[in-house]
């Protein structure tokens, strides 16, 4: 009965995607938990690339039954189209399942998330933009729209009326905008019932029943440790728990049925948008960074920040999601360095802290302490096995292992399905 938790380590980015796809042919169940259409997720399969954003990573595995748990939140319109980008593409989302208890992400919400950026202007957390802050927002505030209040037009419409009593205040009074009518959201909405009806199910009983049934499955975060609203770096965090803990409540799957957490962690970092980030190259070595590994947002096409790697982020992610497995992601991208630096501690006001500062402007303050690694040239991007990496390269896995608080299992050398080493299974048993 094994579910498999697999997480983001850094700010997101990390190969999430990937990683739940290589699990993939081995799982009968793919279920994303948290966040929406923020993610991002690439996968590469063969000369194919998908970018998948609310779609769970498994879609692509013929034998995968895709679940969207009740911790994410769903905009219908963008799900639906890639629904159809995917069928037109020869991938078949019959089997998908969504839970009843899902969030939908209304029209106002999108008018929200980006006009309040707006507002913040230099504070703006630099959001993707899809209303996924306000969306969670008003799940907290119990003032959401729910997938199953679809089926209920009457309850629908008294749901849409009581998020749109506040909002249409501040749309008006603050924001400077027009008002939206419970309407024109319900037709919006309503549009999509017919379709979404037969996906939807109790997915907290279907995965808790297919786990008594002695299946297997992988819940695949969005998102990542660094962003997580409670553990991330506040305020610059999406709206969500994408550590493990959200697993659970994301997915209706208990901590007593994980046996295994998988944390997906790059060989250097990257981050989109605002907030600290202590190892952040601002010069050529971060252009090069961006240029080897293809920084790119998959969801905004936004350049993505890069700099070293950080083992107290590594360890920080280690301890904060009880992490089992360590994924290696893009040593490829490393190649050609002729030495690597990797930040060991911090130095915060000339005090040295090894574990993540407790607070926030001591984390601002934060100046990497480096190690320095000799790097190799030699192309890995057909490795199989551990041996068959140069020695620099394998030592740097082996520093990273012996700094980040958990085994380095599997690592990636190149963007395809079989572009993996696996040094140990991430299947438990
Ligand atoms: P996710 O959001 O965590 O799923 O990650 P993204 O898909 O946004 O970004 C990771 C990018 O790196 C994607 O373009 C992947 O195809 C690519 N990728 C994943 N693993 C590797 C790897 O080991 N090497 C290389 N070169 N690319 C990788
Ligand atoms: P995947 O799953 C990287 C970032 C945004 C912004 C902050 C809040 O592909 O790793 P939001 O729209 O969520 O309110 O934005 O979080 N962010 C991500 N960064 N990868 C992601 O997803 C992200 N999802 C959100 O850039 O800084
Ligand atoms: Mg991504």
């Amino acid at each position: 009965m094994p579910a498999i938790v697999v997480v983001g380590a850094q700010w997101g980015d990390e190969g999430k995607g990937k990683a739940t796809d290589v699990l993939g042919a081995d799982v009968d169940y793919v279920v994303r938990y948290n966040g929406g259409n923020n993610a991002g997720h690439t996968i590469v399969i063969g000369e194919e690339k998908y970018a998948l954003h609310l779609l769970p990573s498994g879609i692509l595995t013929p034998t995968v039954v895709p679940v969207i748990g009740n911790g994410v939140v769903i905009d219908l319109s963008v799900m639906f189209s890639e629904i159809d980008l995917l069928e037109s593409r020869g991938v078949d989302t019959s089997k998908l399942i969504i839970s009843a208890n899902a969030h939908v992400i209304a029209p106002y919400h999108r008018t929200i998330d980006k006009v309040s950026e707006r507002f913040l202007g230099k504070a703006k957390i630099g959001t993707t933009g899809r209303g996924i802050g306000p969306t969670y927002a008003d799940k907290m505030n119990r003032l959401g729209v729910r997938v199953q209040d679809l089926f209920d037009e009457k309850i629908l419409r008294q749901k849409i009326e009581g998020s749109l009593d506040q909002k249409n205040n501040l749309l008006v009074k603050v924001f400077n905008r027009r008002a939206i009518t419970v309407d024109e959201v319900a037709e919006e909405l309503l549009t999509y019932v017919d379709r979404l009806r037969p996906y939807v199910r109790d997915t907290a009983l279907l995965l808790n029943n297919a786990l008594d049934e002695g299946r297997t499955m992988v819940l695949e975060g969005g998102q990542a440790t660094l962003l997580d609203v409670d553990h991330g770096t506040y305020p610059f965090v999406t709206s969500s728990n994408p550590t493990a803990g959200g697993a659970c409540t994301g997915s209706g799957v208990p901590p007593t049925r994980i046996d295994r957490v998988v944390a997906v962690v790059k060989a250097y970092t990257t981050r989109v948008g605002s907030g600290p980030f202590p190892t952040e190259l601002l010069d050529a070595d971060g252009e090069r960074l961006r240029r080897d590994g293809g920084e790119f947002g998959t969801t905004t096409g936004r350049p993505r920040r890069c700099g070293w790697y950080d083992a107290v982020v590594a360890r920080f992610a280690a301890r904060i999601n009880g992490t089992t497995d360590f994924v290696l992601t893009k040593l490829d991208v490393l190649t050609g360095w002729e030495r690597i630096p990797v930040c060991v501690a911090y130095d915060v006001d000339g005090v040295r802290h090894d574990e993540m500062p407790m607070t926030q402007t001591d984390f601002h303050h934060a100046k990497p302490v480096y190690e320095y690694f000799p790097g190799w040239d030699e192309d890995i991007t057909g490795a199989k096995t551990l041996e068959d990496l140069p020695k620099n390269a394998q030592a740097y896995v082996t520093a990273l292992e012996e700094m980040s608080g958990a085994p380095m299992s599997a690592i990636g050398v190149g963007p395809g399905r079989d572009q993996t080493i696996e040094v140990r299974s991430l299947l438990p048993g």
